[in-house]
């Protein structure tokens, strides 16, 4: 099957694993399958201070890749020195998209349906984006990945922020989640796109976040 038939295909997996979840729980973090909102909002955090090192002054540009029911908008709202960030969200799920349009406190022209930012910002952000595999094959799940990570790149100025889960061994688990081997991902980045670092938290054991820089 050719790499662009397979992503409209996982495309529409992942809008119907995402429905039935958001169905179920809501505008709540169960409701994007994360564990609680503390965890959600320490990633939050970390992708935030990291922009904050990157760009420590002025108005800065974010695409919100994978935005989900708009929880890293009202994370910004609520915390200081986040004014400065001009903010659109982009999900690949209509639904979602919606409630982000219907709660949220930023006009609805600040979300859009989408898998890439539709103008150069300065930073894409995804929390969570590719956690969710809706195959087994993990190159496939990869060359995915990689392909959508590519159209932000080519929108994004500075760079990206994303977080990913960890195991020694990269693989996909019976939840369907995709775990990898973040060195083996990091050298992938920096081939294919620029200079990246890995943050890792205490907080967080399982997860890592990349910031590719230009
Ligand atoms: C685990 S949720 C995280 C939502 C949000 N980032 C948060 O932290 O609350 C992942 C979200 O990414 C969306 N998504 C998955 N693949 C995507 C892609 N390639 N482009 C844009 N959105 C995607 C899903 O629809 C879902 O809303």
């Amino acid at each position: 099957m050719r790499d662009s038939f397979r992503a409209l295909r996982f495309r529409r997996l992942i809008r119907n694993v995402y429905n039935k979840r958001f169905l179920k729980y809501g505008c709540q973090p169960h409701g994007v399958f994360w564990s609680d909102s503390g965890r959600q909002k320490s990633r939050f955090k970390i992708i935030k201070n990291q922009i904050t090192a990157l760009m420590p002054s002025g108005i800065v540009k974010i695409a919100d890749i994978g935005c989900g029911y708009g929880s890293l908008a009202d994370y910004m709202l609520k915390t200081p020195n986040c004014s400065r960030f001009i903010y659109t969200g982009y999900d690949i799920n209509p639904t979602l998209i919606a409630a982000c349009q219907e709660y949220s406190y930023l006009p609805s022209k600040s979300f859009a349906i989408g898998d890439c930012p539709m103008e150069l910002v300065d930073f894409s952000v995804m929390s969570g984006t590719y956690n969710m595999a809706v195959t087994k094959d993990l190159m496939h799940w990869e060359r995915y990945m990689f392909r959508c990570l590519a159209k932000c790149w080519d929108q994004s100025r500075i760079g990206m922020i994303f977080n990913v889960l960890v195991a020694d061994k990269s693989h996909i688990s019976e939840g369907m989640l995709y775990h990898c081997e973040v060195n083996k991902l990091r050298r992938r980045c920096v081939k294919q796109f620029g200079t990246t670092r890995i943050i890792r938290e205490r907080s967080l054991p399982r997860d890592a976040t990349l910031v590719v820089t230009r």
